[in-house]
């Protein structure tokens, strides 16, 4: 008779092989067995019989704005709607304020997790004009996920733009790189097109599909010469998506739940609370995208979770910022995609678990298996609930899936062995740590 910390009883376990109903032991925040542990005791016991046991579920795209504004969001609020929403571990993007772009602000921001982080946190650091000669030296810096390239502008002063630094860029280090694709020059030159208090459609208008299209046929061009793993995230156009199956074998792709559950019917709905960056667009967009999830050419799922004031959020279009808030939010969403038979769970766990942990070489996440942190997130596939506005941690106070009904829903989140939610409980104190990456 063995002896653990934690055993999970008689879950439905989505293990790398399929979908097994078994027992899970954990030592030491690890795991440390799985099969039957009916002779085996632990000191904490979980039933549970009737709920589906994934790996920890990551968001490898999230704006957590730490430092910034913590009116707007912050990284224990973040973090927080992230456990509540049965995630355990995300990656938090370098645009803040300000942004994370040198040794001293990673070392700042990684002891600032350790304490404050109610979940895991991986961190991007941001290229800018001004650190291209240091990035090989930044991205082996411990904890850090990747290299994050604004190769388009959108909120912050991150951006570089144009071919020749792109390409030094590349030929910095050696680790895959993420790309914001949408090419600046053609955002620029047709800017003035646009006025003031026009309606929010024009946002897909002015970003259109050939701004995204253009900046991945740069950027594919560069990597290509340079060799260089690239990451394109958020990928938003048919055409990119049709693209990038040439390039499988330097590239992976993100998808955004965002693009997955929304077509530009929200902005008439929505108004400003449905302009992010690249742009939500057309239902031909959304079906590609789909298709892409099954056919196999979507690495990631991600939110883009990207909170800002409602006042920033209400000014007249084009001033109005870009971004909308997901973490919370998009587990639930996800789990209510696979109720209505558009992705099998197991293709889920490998877009939120397996695919981030392979493309940022996150280690000891993203599966469950003997010697992997115990990181779980317990679900219910026919619990009903909707989504309500009161829900939502974030400071900002809103999310633009106010009203959504989903099946399937978040009953506990696990992280390294410790139970971090449970129904809508917080539990205990930050327990969250800086992620650990292959460099
Ligand atoms: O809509 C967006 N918002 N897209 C981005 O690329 C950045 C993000 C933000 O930080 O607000």
């Amino acid at each position: 008779m063995a002896a653990y910390d934690l055993i999970l009883r008689g879950g439905a376990c989505v293990l790398p092989w399929g979908i097994e109903t078994t027992d899970v032991g954990v030592r030491a925040g690890r795991i440390a067995a799985l099969g039957d542990l009916r002779l085996d005791s632990a000191a904490q016991e979980i039933d549970a019989r009737g709920l589906h046991v994934l790996p920890g579920l990551i968001d490898a795209h999230v704006h957590l704005r730490d430092p910034g504004d913590p009116a707007v969001e912050n990284l224990s609020d973040g973090t927080k709607g992230a456990i509540l929403g049965g995630l355990t571990t995300v990656f938090d993007m370098p645009n803040t304020a300000p942004s994370v772009t040198d040794k001293p602000r990673l070392d700042w921001k990684r002891d600032y997790i350790n304490g404050t982080a109610w979940c895991d946190v991986g961190m991007y650091v941001g290229a800018s004009m001004n650190n291209i000669s240091e990035l090989a030296r930044l991205e082996a810096e411990p904890n850090v996920c990747a290299i994050k390239v604004f190769a388009g502008s959108s909120t912050g002063d991150l951006l570089i733009a144009d071919d020749v630094s792109l390409e030094a860029v590349m030929l910095s280090g050696h680790r895959r790189i993420c790309y914001h694709s949408e090419d600046e020059f053609r955002l620029q030159a047709r800017k003035p097109d646009f006025t003031s208090g026009m309606p929010h459609r024009n946002h897909a208008i002015w970003r259109d599909v050939e701004c995204a299209f253009l900046g991945t046929r740069r950027l594919m061009a560069i990597a290509r010469k340079t060799n260089r793993p690239a990451h394109i995230l958020h990928v938003s156009t048919a055409e990119e998506l049709e693209y990038l199956a040439e390039f499988r074998d330097i590239c992976t792709v993100e998808v955004l739940l965002n693009h997955l559950t929304q077509t530009d019917e929200a902005y008439d709905r929505l108004g400003g609370y449905a302009v992010m960056n690249p742009p939500i667009r057309d239902q031909r967009h959304m079906d590609a995208a789909w298709a892409a999830v099954r056919n196999g050419t979507v690495d990631v799922v991600g939110s883009d979770h990207a909170p800002h004031s409602r006042a920033a959020k209400e000014r007249p279009w084009p001033d109005c910022a870009a971004g909308l808030t997901g973490v919370q939010t998009i587990v639930p969403i996800m789990l209510d995609h696979v109720n209505a038979g558009r992705l099998p769970l197991t293709r889920l766990v490998d877009l939120m678990c397996a695919g981030p942990a392979r493309v940022y070489g996150a280690l000891n996440k993203g599966r469950l298996a003997t010697g992997y942190d115990a990181d779980f997130t317990l679900v219910d596939m026919k619990k009903q609930r909707t989504i309500e506005e009161s829900w939502i941690v974030s400071p900002c106070g809103w999310t633009p899936f106010a009203g959504h009904h989903c099946t399937g829903w978040p009953m506990m989140t696990v992280i390294r062995g410790q139970v971090a939610m449970r129904e809508d409980e917080v539990l205990g104190t930050p327990q969250g740590k800086a992620v650990r990456f292959a460099r």
